[in-house]
């Protein structure tokens, strides 16, 4: 019934999409700028999708190219759309300092807030495999990772288990996260939250590396095999991204910035 229901709302959306990401930009930005005559406040913050740094292609074949452009063309810009529905009217507040106090803003805030950050910071530790072949942990990461998990495949491991769908029912992210002792750990997250949100763990945590298991990001490949989905992603991941990530996190103690 699920399956059929994913389907269903899949398949006209496509079809009826037909618009180019750089034109529907250039669409809602000029829709903002002729709303901010009238609405300010609200709209001189609002968020945009950031483009991916790579074609919809690129990640072949590990992630296919219709699950790329479906997943940052609708997905991530519904959730764009609602976060600045939901903020509208409301003092400009940058991305990441939106997380924290998140719960308490309600759901529209909670959800597509979430959904915005947690995409934005997806598709940037992400690379094509010939040149993520080629990224590894620094050696302070390897050092932490070695710490927590033995080694770089006891996190995988453990990843795989916390990712897995008995771990996180239904849709939501799985995260390395550095805690309040700089420590790494691995935390998964329903839905859109993530760790930077108060009250999700029980302190605030930062994401350097974080996968979105929810059926949208893997389902027209593997279907119903999220673990193999899982563990073929470690072939897209730039570990530079994560280094930069972790040393972001150790220096400021604080979300990695993103785009949009
Ligand atoms: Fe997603």
């Amino acid at each position: 019934m699920i399956m059929k229901l994913s389907f269903a709302l899949l398949i006209p959306a496509v079809a009826s999409y037909n618009i180019p990401a750089a034109s529907r930009r250039e669409i809602l930005k000029k829709a903002s700028a002729a709303a901010i005559t009238v609405a300010a406040p609200g709209l001189a913050g609002a968020y945009d999708l950031p483009d991916l740094p790579y074609a919809f292609d690129a990640l072949e074949p590990w992630i296919d190219a219709p699950t790329m452009k479906i997943h940052h063309d609708m997905h991530h810009q519904t959730y764009v759309t609602n976060v600045n529905k939901a903020t509208e009217g409301k003092p400009a507040v940058d991305i990441v300092a939106l997380q924290t106090d998140a719960l308490a803003a309600g759901p529209g805030v909670r959800n597509s807030g979430g959904g915005h950050y947690n995409h934005a910071f997806f598709w940037d530790e992400m690379t094509p495999a010939d040149k993520a072949s080629k990224t590894k942990p620094s050696s302070a990461l390897q050092s932490k990772i070695n710490a927590a998990f033995g080694s770089t495949e006891g996190m995988k491991e453990k990843f795989a288990a916390a990712a897995a769908p008995g771990a996180v029912f239904g849709s939501g992210w799985c995260w390395v996260v550095v805690n309040g002792k700089d420590e790494l750990e691995i935390v998964g997250t329903p839905n859109q939250d993530n760790p930077l949100m108060k009250g999700v763990k029980d302190e605030i945590k930062y994401p350097i590396l974080g996968l979105d298991v929810w059926e949208h990001a893997y389902y027209l490949k593997y279907q119903n095999r999220r673990p193999e989905y899982v563990g073929n992603w470690w072939n897209v991941l730039n570990w530079d991204k994560v280094n930069e990530n972790f040393d972001y996190v150790m220096k400021n103690h604080a979300g990695v910035p993103v785009r949009g």
